[in-house]
């Protein structure tokens, strides 16, 4: 039996775009995630979150679904476009009321609600008209929105996350264009990169000079990242995953914790990395409150050296992967979720020492982590005895890092329930909950059982 800390935060994660629906109604403007869609082609399926778990209507029984869950904390995050329908200017009063009473909801449950304000739903009116995340303009645009939010809610809401994963946006949204906006360019990652950091330190800055006095909450951001081990004790390997590492983690961390981003990307980036002004830097470093991580898996690194080919796949490399000349490579006696994710659970205790040190002792929060699973629905469960296994032993990788020194003071399972798996549509399952889409139904899993006994317990058996 290992025990976690009596304070430990215990929560679920959902994103709006991803559960909500109601694309249309209560005033909404379209997002780039409405707009991309219904593209043909880019989603598997053809699916869309139009309706989704239509978790706008049916936000009352979920939230009594996480109460009986036992959640004591749930990590949502608000749809830009129903608050601004065109990203600035007017508010959109049915926008407010439907976060307003969802917060609500939440607190008359006893359950904390954590913000993210903005995961990946850009209103599409800002991309049309300043090319979103590409225009330096979108920083205070989104500092703006911010301030809305930290009004509205900000009297109960005490957690707030400015972004979720900026390395998403970046590389998926900007580099391979498999999510939206769709862009596909080798410069422009680095190029919203430095936007979205620079967005979020505005924000961070407008909450803590006009909210966070009178509101007493926290403010920071959430990054990814998995694990990059050596593929041998051979220096090259050992610089390359330490290399893959900062290009991933670090370029967006060491600006927030360090001032800058990190030597081995100015170096090897030149003129396509963007330069930090003296006033950017100064508002950037220390914007973080705490340390919130999204982690799901791990895989080696090698180095390439000069005449070798690397290999080109985003998806696996962590970037562009001739940029940091890395291979990523995956153990094939380590198992997979439905994702073809590794399954690692030492990953995870590795990679919160790499920050612990790195960032010198950081509050961590992981934000994330869960795994999608080929889930049957059978007499109304599902006994998703993979997902209660991964769990398992990525918490007790957890756990031991705390009582290595690691200040790791929550943990968020990745999701609450399935829902719209971005490019791959509902095809993947990662919730505690099973959404049955054609009538809506929600069916606990095993795994939110499993869940709900440990929050209850502080206790997992290993
Ligand atoms: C994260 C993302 C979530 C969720 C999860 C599983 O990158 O923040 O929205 O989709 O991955 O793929």
């Amino acid at each position: 039996m290992k025990k976690f800390p009596k304070d430990f935060t215990w929560g679920c994660a959902t994103a709006s775009y991803q559960i909500e629906g109601a694309w249309l109604e209560g005033g909404k403007g379209l997002s780039i995630w409405d707009a991309f869609t219904h593209l043909p082609g880019k989603i598997k399926n053809g699916d869309t979150g139009d309706v989704s778990c239509d978790h706008y209507h049916r936000f009352k029984e979920d939230v009594r679904l996480m109460a009986s869950q036992g959640l004591k904390a749930y990590r949502l995050s608000i749809a830009w476009s129903r608050i601004l329908p065109q990203g600035r200017g007017e508010v959109n009063a049915e926008g407010i009321r439907f976060y307003s009473d969802l917060i609500d909801a939440l607190l008359a449950e006893g359950i904390t609600t954590w913000v993210t304000l903005y995961h990946w739903d850009l209103p599409l009116a800002l991309q049309m008209e300043i090319d979103g995340w590409r225009n330096p303009a979108i920083a205070d645009i989104f500092a703006d929105y911010a301030a809305v939010c930290f009004e509205a809610f900000g009297d109960r809401v005490k957690n707030w996350i400015t972004l979720n994963e900026p390395w998403v946006v970046s590389i998926f949204g900007h580099g391979n264009g498999v999510m939206a906006p769709g862009r596909v360019s080798r410069s422009e990652p680095y190029e919203v990169a430095h936007q979205l950091l620079r967005a979020h330190g505005k924000a961070v800055a407008v909450y803590r000079e006009r909210y966070q006095p009178g509101q007493q909450g926290r403010i920071g951001i959430t990054n990814n990242c998995d694990w990059r081990e050596p593929y041998s004790d051979s220096n090259g390997d050992k610089a390359a995953a330490q290399r893959a590492l900062e290009f991933f983690l670090g370029w967006f961390a060491d600006p927030i914790y360090l001032g800058d981003y990190p030597e081995v990307m100015r170096q090897r980036l030149g003129d396509r990395l963007p330069v930090f002004s003296d006033e950017d830097k100064a508002v950037i470093k220390g914007s973080s409150d705490f340390f919130g991580l999204n982690h799901y898996s791990t895989l080696y690194a090698a180095d390439v050296k000069p005449g070798e080919t690397v290999e080109t796949d985003p998806y696996g490399n962590g970037g562009m992967s001739d940029d940091q000349d890395v291979n990523l490579i995956s153990d094939p006696t380590w198992k997979k979720t439905s994702m073809g994710w590794n399954v690692v659970p030492w990953g995870c205790r590795k990679m919160l020492h790499w920050i612990n040190q790195r960032y010198d002792r950081p509050e961590i929060i992981i934000t994330e982590n869960g795994c999608a699973c080929d889930d049957r629905l059978v007499d109304g469960t599902v006994e998703d005895v993979d997902r209660i296994e991964f769990l398992r032993l990525y918490l007790e990788q957890c756990q031991q890092a705390i009582e290595e020194g690691v200040q790791l003071r929550g943990y968020f399972a990745w999701s609450f329930m399935d829902n719209f798996e971005w490019a791959l549509g509902y095809s993947q399952r990662f919730g505690l909950n099973y959404v049955d889409y054609a009538s809506g139904q929600r069916y606990p899993k095993a795994s939110a059982k499993w869940y709900s006994n440990l929050i209850k317990e502080q206790t997992i058996q290993v």
